[in-house]
């Protein structure tokens, strides 16, 4: 594990705040008079959903989907597990799907697979931060906070090993103190 002292900053508390409200009001606008589920992607993206939802100036359901597929490590193993699914059926509603980052995109095509089948009105994919460097497989984000260049980012529900999934902002550790993984 690195030294946490070694950490960048990448998106500060204010700055991460500022830019929710600011998806919170587009997604109140574009969702007005329709049924609208939050899924919540386990279990990074739920500072997320727990800062967003309190943006949108709507009623909505909120929904959790667990979901994983990166182990221990720093890189996606591209094999995606559902490991807890949501609670109530989305036939017929407008599901948005709320992740914290879109990497590789396996993932999301996983979700977004699995959910169709359950015949939503419609599925969108709101992220707060996208990665498209990386990307494996297309999906196409709805609503990002931020395009971020390849860093492995922790913080505000990201984790290493587990770890640092409770910092209020966002950072990364420069690659040379992460070691091989
Ligand atoms: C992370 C993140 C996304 C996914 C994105 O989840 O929360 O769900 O990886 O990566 P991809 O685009 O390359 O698929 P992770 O598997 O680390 O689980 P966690 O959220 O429980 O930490």
């Amino acid at each position: 594990m690195p030294n946490a002292e070694s950490l960048e900053v990448l998106y500060s508390e204010e700055v991460i705040a500022e830019r929710i409200r600011v998806l919170g009001a587009e997604i109140t606008q574009n969702y007005q008079g329709k049924e609208l589920i939050l899924v919540c992607v386990l279990k990074g993206a739920f500072p997320f959903l727990a800062d967003l939802c309190r943006a949108i100036d709507m009623d909505v359901r909120i929904e959790f989907l667990g979901v994983s597929s990166y182990g221990a490590g720093t890189k996606s193993t591209g094999v995606v597990r559902i490991t807890q699914d949501l609670a109530h059926p989305i036939k017929d509603k407008h599901v948005l799907l709320i992740e914290d980052i879109v990497d590789t995109g396996l993932t999301l095509r996983y979700i977004l697979d699995n959910l169709t089948t359950r015949n939503p009105s419609s599925i969108g994919i709101c992220t707060l931060l996208d990665k498209p460097a990386n990307r494996r497989v297309e999906v196409e984000v709805d609503y990002s906070g931020f395009t971020i260049p390849d860093h492995f980012v922790i913080g505000y529900g990201m984790d290493l090993a587990e770890s640092y999934r409770n910092l209020p902002y966002i950072g990364y550790f420069p690659p040379e103190t992460l070691g091989n993984d």
